[in-house]
């Protein structure tokens, strides 16, 4: 006899978000869900609110009304950066590059697990990350400004899992990356999220944007405006023109 399924909760859900900065909203009235193992990849022209989205879920954007739940909590308002971290689990590599070139590979992946006590387990979890990524472990005791573009990204992603999140937001992975580093970015995206991450990207490559993630989403003067599969997206005639060019 079948079990019958236990209904799944979102990792995470955004109902009704109105969010900005300061006063003014940037964000009027947003809606998504992402489930458990899940990527979605948002898309839309420049300053249509897609980093905002991330900021908004991870506390550094103004919410003005609506609720974001994290496995179907609510994420308080006031709760800060350190907080959506380690309690809310959902790490955040932002569209600027956020490495320290002086430090060493290792001592960036320390920083990754700054709200770690624990001595021990900072060093279990750097080793841990360390076996992952052999790329990495090659390179540890060099500086971060050695590495080329690709690698530089791989250790932002890589310092985020740190703190071992349930949810990944990671904005432009793709930028400034050569074509072989983009489908090595995708590919450590891809076997994230094979293990259970949720992922919610922002790409303006919107090509590799919609064929790596589950769902797309256009968003445009802060609102949603298409939702759907990246097959769906891409057949969409006004998306097709204006994102992926004529003969797409
Ligand atoms: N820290 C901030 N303070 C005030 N306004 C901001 C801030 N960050 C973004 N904005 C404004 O919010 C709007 C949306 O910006 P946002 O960065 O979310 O757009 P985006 O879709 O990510 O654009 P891009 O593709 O250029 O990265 C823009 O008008 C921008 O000027
Ligand atoms: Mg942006």
């Amino acid at each position: 006899m079948t079990q019958p399924r236990a209904p799944t909760m979102p990792r995470l859900q955004i109902d009704g978000l109105h969010a900005g900065y300061g006063r003014s909203d940037v964000l009027h009235g947003i809606d998504l869900q992402l489930g458990v193992g899940e990527s979605l990849c948002l898309i839309g022209p420049n300053g249509a609110g897609k980093s905002t989205v991330l900021n908004a879920v991870f506390g550094l954007a103004d919410i003005h009304a609506g609720t974001i739940s994290i496995d179907g909590l609510p994420l308080q308002r006031r709760l800060g950066a350190a907080e959506r971290l380690g309690r809310a689990g959902i790490a955040y590599v932002l569209q600027d590059s956020s490495i320290f070139p002086d430090l060493s590979v290792e001592q960036n992946l320390r920083l990754g697990g700054y709200l770690m006590r624990d001595a021990a387990q900072l060093r279990q979890s750097v080793e841990a990350i360390l076996d992952r990524y052999p790329k990495l472990a090659q390179r540890r005791f060099e500086p971060a400004a050695a590495l080329s573009g690709g690698e530089r990204r791989l250790l932002e992603i890589a310092r985020a899992l740190m703190m071992k999140p349930r949810l990944l937001l990671i904005d432009e992975p793709s930028i400034g990356l050569e074509p072989r580093a983009v489908t090595q970015v995708f590919e450590t995206l891809h076997g994230l999220q094979r293990d259970g991450l949720a992922i919610l990207l922002v790409e303006q490559n919107v090509r590799q944007g919609l064929a790596f993630a589950d769902r797309g989403c256009l968003l445009v003067d802060g609102q949603v405006v298409k939702i759907g599969s990246g097959a769906e997206l891409r057949a969409d005639p006004a998306i097709g023109r204006i994102f992926l060019g004529a003969a797409a």
